[in-house]
């Protein structure tokens, strides 16, 4: 595996020789990106420039995210309070980074409960703008799912509670879904935990949120800009759990478990850990059936894995998890391979543990009843008013992405009926992958890129350019409005959202 040149040089360092590889980008203008310059707004730059990624050394100190304070007493209640705030966070040792976050700290707390609880969270928000949040993956009514079709957003100083029971087993996340190219870029989103009885035994179970920054020389986020529109905006400073390569101390010979969630705006991360292998056991919507073993995971923006790794016999070996490079379109594919996280492992050995056979009971769904075609779009040289973008005047010119013909708000719901069992087929017509997300249920895919099943609950899919797959869902439990959406966040505000509505 190609990993890229390990710099131990101070972060300005490398963040010049960044900078420096990105004019360099923008100079050359590759045969992919010059077939889809129409972007092109100022004539200096035929692409977005991708960035190189700022390796950083591991570094010592916390990994793990921080646990949601539980402030009822009741067993089957977890109630928490999340205040959207600025706060300056340690990204690299020595330089902080000013992020919106929720309680101070990146990720926001990682709120646990059990399959039945009642979970409430009341929502502060101390930021400049209006906020909402999104429970992604959770199935909840409709009025708590955070998007403003269906609740106005929470102004600054104000106040919103939200509560839901959770019922599925499984990692899940929470972020805005307002403005949510900016407003998670800059820092909020935090893990959801729900567990049920039948978790498999391991040495740890530990959260992993990904996440890249884009900053600048002087190490704060760099501004918005509508170039990076056409690929999303991929950062050139990968954090986990909110800190650059942090180490993850793991006792010898014990099995270790990491819920991996992609919260970045647009990176895909192509996960692998030297060449050894994973064993996947669940993705989204919860565990597999039966445990995989892989050498590598692509996590799209917006999806979990949940992954189990055998640590070694002897102490203090360390080994990295890598992002490997991976061309989702538009020249993203320059992107070396880069460093992840590292695993050490430490202090006194544990008894081997092993991977059960059978980790849950997914059933595949009968036969669709309804089938509908969603086509994903993308139109050069658009311009248009950027609803989720600074108001009324705000007219951005730029790549316009849409669904079958449509640009979010101006399209037609579509209608649907509460338990039936529908079958899409998402045809992406476009030069590069799109991540598909839909709110409210879970699919399975019926046939991915390659014409294959794949029996697992899912709530988002990548759909690799120019390839059609179909995805299968109940609409079970709860009726009302739900969007579906592009996950890359710049083409979700740009209108790559459609909305569901589904009858009693
Ligand atoms: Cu993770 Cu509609 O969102
Ligand atoms: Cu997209």
């Amino acid at each position: 595996m190609r990993i890229a040149t390990f710099v131990l040089a101070g972060a300005a360092a490398m963040l010049a020789a960044c900078m420096d590889h990105g004019a360099h980008g923008a100079d050359h203008d590759d045969a992919d990106s010059s077939t889809h310059g129409g972007h092109d707004s100022d004539g200096g730059h035929t692409g977005a420039p991708v960035p190189e990624v700022l390796e950083q050394p591991p570094t010592e100190g916390r990994f793990d995210t921080t646990t949601a304070a539980d402030l009822d007493a009741a067993p089957d209640v977890v109630e928490v309070t999340l205040e959207a705030k600025q706060a300056d966070v340690e990204v690299v040792p020595g330089k902080k980074v000013r992020m919106w976050t929720y309680g101070g700290t990146l990720p926001g707390p990682t709120i646990e409960a059990k399959v039945g609880d009642t979970v409430r969270v009341r929502v502060t928000n101390s930021l400049p703008e209006a906020t909402t949040v999104h429970w992604h993956g959770l199935r909840l009514p409709a009025a708590m799912d955070g998007v403003p079709a269906l609740q106005k957003p929470i102004e600054p100083g104000a106040t919103f509670t939200y509560e839901f029971k959770v019922t599925d087993a499984g990692t899940f996340w929470y972020h805005p879904h307002v403005r949510s190219d900016e407003q998670v870029e800059r820092g909020l989103y935090g893990a959801i935990v729900v567990r049920d009885s039948a978790e498999p035994a391991t040495t740890t179970d530990r959260v992993v949120v990904l996440d890249d920054l884009l900053v600048d020389e002087s190490f704060q986020l760099a501004p918005f800009s509508v170039e990076e529109a056409m690929v999303g905006r991929q950062g050139n400073l990968i954090l986990v759990n909110g800190r650059a390569h942090p180490i993850a101390d793991a006792a010898p010979n014990g099995l270790h478990r990491f819920r991996f969630v992609n919260a970045a705006n647009a990176r895909y991360f192509r996960l692998a850990f030297g060449d050894d292998t994973l064993v996947w056991i669940g993705s989204d919507g919860g565990r597999f059936n039966a445990p995989r073993k892989v050498t590598e995971i692509m996590l799209v923006p917006g999806q979990r894995a949940d992954v189990l790794v055998h640590a070694g016999q002897q102490v203090d070996v360390s080994r990295a998890f890598s992002t490997l490079a991976y061309e989702r379109g538009h020249g993203t594919g320059r992107a070396p391979d880069a460093r992840v996280f590292t695993l050490r492992t430490r202090g006194d050995a544990v008894a081997a543990m092993s991977v059960p056979e059978t980790l849950a009971s997914v059933v595949a769904l009968p036969e669709a009843t309804v089938t509908r075609t969603i086509t994903l779009e993308e139109s050069e040289h658009g311009a248009g008013a950027h609803a989720g973008h600074g108001g009324a005047s705000a007219e951005v010119m730029g790549p316009v992405f849409s669904l079958n013909g449509a640009t979010y708000p101006d399209i037609t719901p579509f209608e649907a009926k509460l338990d039936a069992v529908e079958e899409w087929s998402l045809e992406n017509t476009t030069q590069m992958d799109h991540p598909f997300h839909l709110h409210g249920f879970r699919f399975q895919v019926v046939s991915d890129a390659m014409g294959k099943p794949i029996l697992e609950w899912r709530d988002t899919l990548n759909v690799p350019a120019l390839t059609t797959v179909r995805i299968r869902m109940r609409l079970e439990d709860h009726p009302g409005t739900w969007m579906f959406h592009c996950h890359i966040l710049e083409h979700a505000e740009r209108g790559m959202m459609g909305e569901l509505h589904v009858a009693e």
